[in-house]
């Protein structure tokens, strides 16, 4: 039986260590966040998934995984920690100081034969730089180290169907990694496994999630002109959709989460004279997040002066997409913030359990103690709510009949 050792357990990590164990891995997953830690050895997930919590508490009975602050020998390294971005310059880069540490922590515990993986979102050239420290910090020779840089596509909300039926694709430093690590996605994966070199691999993650933000640019672009227009843009995107060659997406409150409001950053950062277009699609991203808080507060405005009163607003939607409990990078819980700072507000968000900023209400209490609604994140629950007679802006198409 293989061992694999998992760094970093939160919504990729953890997943994927559950996921080697199912297929009979003995996994170690390791952490650096002891209450993660101490969660996973009682079976309890820390990230809510569906099915994630059902998976880690039979996994951990079974014997096939623990959890630990320390990795430990393996045959199999899985890294799965955060690359976030360095914030506060023009161009934001990529903060890899979590992935250069969880590769330093690995290293007193490499051998001959192992096979390094890997996941986190990395700018290209990155896995080669972290194989070549590897090979001058542990004394291990080239030809003894397989190496393998592997994107993740996950859909938050879908992971565990998706991180065992998405198409995957290895990205080897050479082609004996390429052909040994895909050996090892064949077992936990149902779908293709491809395999290329790791800088091509790097830059297809990096192209994925740019081309999610562009397209997103374009519908938000889109809301902005129909608004000035007069014109409901989800019509308009509803009509433009029956050409049989054009999809146009939805337009939202901005773009938030993990993957799409940082990654873009990580090639534009690399190739400043370049990217333009990506560029421009952060840009008008970040900006629609603004548009929104201006849009709400105008309202707010017209309505004061309307009925000479203090709205109370019911803010629908705080985590960065529909159906999910993630807040991370959220432009709704941005929005909700800002507008906190001058109105009186209610929240209600059924996906979140604890957010230290508010107090989380139902959507009935939301309903029945606010004057007017906005809807920032197309969660299911909202979907029932009688907009009838009652003042409410809607930023995420909610109430629109596609
Ligand atoms: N979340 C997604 O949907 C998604 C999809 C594709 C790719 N990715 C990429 O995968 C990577 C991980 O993302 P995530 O969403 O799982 O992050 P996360 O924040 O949910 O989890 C990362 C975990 O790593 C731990 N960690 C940090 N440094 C560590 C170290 N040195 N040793 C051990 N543990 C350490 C953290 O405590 C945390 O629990 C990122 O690069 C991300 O861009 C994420």
């Amino acid at each position: 039986m293989h061992s694999c050792c998992v760094i970093g357990l939160g919504y990729i990590g953890l997943p994927t260590a559950a996921l080697f164990s199912k297929k009979g891995f003995k996994v170690l997953g390791v952490d650096i966040n002891l209450d993660t830690v101490s969660q996973v050895n009682k079976g309890i997930s820390p990230i809510q998934e569906p099915s994630l919590q059902d998976e880690i508490q039979n996994c951990v009975k079974a014997g096939n995984l623990k959890a630990s602050s320390k990795p430990h020998y393996a045959d199999i390294f899985v890294i799965a920690v955060p690359t976030p971005i360095k914030l506060g310059s023009k161009i934001p880069e990529p903060d890899l100081t979590f992935l250069k540490n969880a590769v330093k922590s690995i290293m007193p515990f490499l051998k001959s034969d192992n096979s390094v993986i890997i996941e986190s979102t990395s700018p290209v050239g990155t896995t080669k730089d972290l194989f070549s420290l590897i090979i001058e910090k542990t004394g291990l020779k080239e030809n003894q180290i397989f190496m393998a840089y592997c994107p993740e596509r996950v859909l938050p909300g879908r992971i565990m169907i998706e991180i065992s039926t998405n198409k995957r694709l290895i990205g080897g430093i050479n082609n004996e990694s390429s052909l040994k690590i895909k050996e090892i996605y064949k077992v936990i994966c149902d779908s293709e496994v491809y395999i290329t070199d790791s800088e091509t691999a790097e830059l297809v993650k990096l192209a994925e999630n740019s081309y999610r933000d562009l397209n997103i640019a374009f519908a938000n672009e889109l809301s902005m002109i129909s608004s000035k227009l007069g014109i409901d843009v989800n019509k308009v995107i509803n009509f433009t959709n029956h050409h049989p060659r054009v999809n146009i997406l939805r337009p939202s409150c901005g773009v938030g989460g993990h993957c799409i409001a940082l990654d873009p950053w990580f090639l534009i950062s690399q190739f400043p004279e370049d990217a333009n277009i990506m560029h421009m699609s952060r840009k008008v991203n970040i900006y629609k997040t603004e548009w929104t808080i201006k849009k709400i507060s105008m309202f707010i405005e017209k309505v004061k002066n309307k009925f000479n009163c203090d709205p109370i607003l019911g803010i629908f939607g705080l985590t960065f997409k529909a159906n999910v409990n993630d807040l991370r990078e959220s432009p709704a819980l941005k929005i909700a913030k800002e507008l906190a700072k001058e109105n009186k507000t209610i929240f209600c968000d059924p996906y979140v359990n604890n957010c230290i900023d508010f107090i989380n209400h139902s959507v009935e209490d939301t309903l029945s103690n606010s004057n007017i609604l906005i809807f920032l994140v197309a969660h299911q629950e909202f979907k029932k709510i009688n907009i009838e007679n009652k003042m409410y802006l809607d930023f995420c198409g909610i109430f629109d009949e596609i």
